[in-house]
């Protein structure tokens, strides 16, 4: 691939990867690339245009004509601001039902790649270290408990009003979970060179801060 150095940081729901990725790649300078954005942009803009979920080829369709941007002010689909009904529970539930399909995932996959600009990227998601970044500097795979990534999931809901039960996020969770990592494609599994951080007792800026160190250790 190309010389532009990638850091990617896959891992299971609510483990933190996104939020780390953001901190990493702001203290290095870099690019980001949110992957999942785009299943659950997918995943909205099949519902909004009434696609039938389980036609795979027409939901790849929409992947690879997806018009979107992700800017400052958030994220765009069509010209619309979606970012508040992207981070939606229902549809990150679409999102990995829509991401089990192959077409689907090849259809996103130059799309993902064309993040890759100097002076670097950080890329988090699923299968960044396995299948789209597989020549990457550095391979992170965050994992936690799910008790863990119920609590701090749970937290997020509550913090944006909605009220839901504890049971019901860890079922959500082990619902994804099961679904992420048993799919037949780009199953969620860390790379054979990926760094495993457990997360479970770690801050964010601790765990941001292990993640630095593995790239300096890298770079040195
Ligand atoms: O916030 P959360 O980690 O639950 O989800 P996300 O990273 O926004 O991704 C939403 C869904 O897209 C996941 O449940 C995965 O099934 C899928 N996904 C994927 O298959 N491959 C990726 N590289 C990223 C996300």
């Amino acid at each position: 691939m190309s010389a532009v150095s990638v850091i990617t940081i896959d891992g299971p729901t609510a483990s933190g990867k996104g939020t780390v990725a953001q901190k990493v790649a702001a203290h290095l300078g870099w690019h980001v690339l949110d992957s999942g954005a785009l299943y659950r942009l997918t995943a909205l803009a099949a519902q909004q245009q009434a696609v039938d979920l389980n036609d795979a080829q027409a939901v790849a369709e929409i992947a690879r004509n997806l018009d979107v941007r992700f800017d400052a002010q958030g994220t765009w689909l069509a010209g619309q601001e979606v970012e508040a009904q992207l981070r939606q529970e229902q549809v990150g539930l679409v999102a990995s039902q829509v991401a089990a399909y192959p077409k689907v995932r090849d259809a996103l996959l130059q799309r993902q790649r064309d993040f890759l600009q100097p002076p670097g990227l950080v890329a988090d998601g699923r299968d960044m270290g396995t299948v789209v970044f597989p020549t990457a500097t550095l391979k992170v795979f965050l994992v936690a408990s799910v008790q863990e990534r119920a609590r701090r999931r749970h937290k997020q809901l509550i913090d944006k009003g909605v009220v839901v039960k504890m049971e019901s996020v860890v079922e959500d969770l082990r619902a994804r979970d099961h679904r992420d990592q048993n799919r037949a494609i780009a199953p969620l599994q860390p790379a054979p060179d990926a760094h495993v951080i457990d997360s479970s007792y770690l801050s964010i800026d601790e765990t941001v801060a292990q993640v630095l160190a593995c790239w300096s250790n890298i770079k040195t």
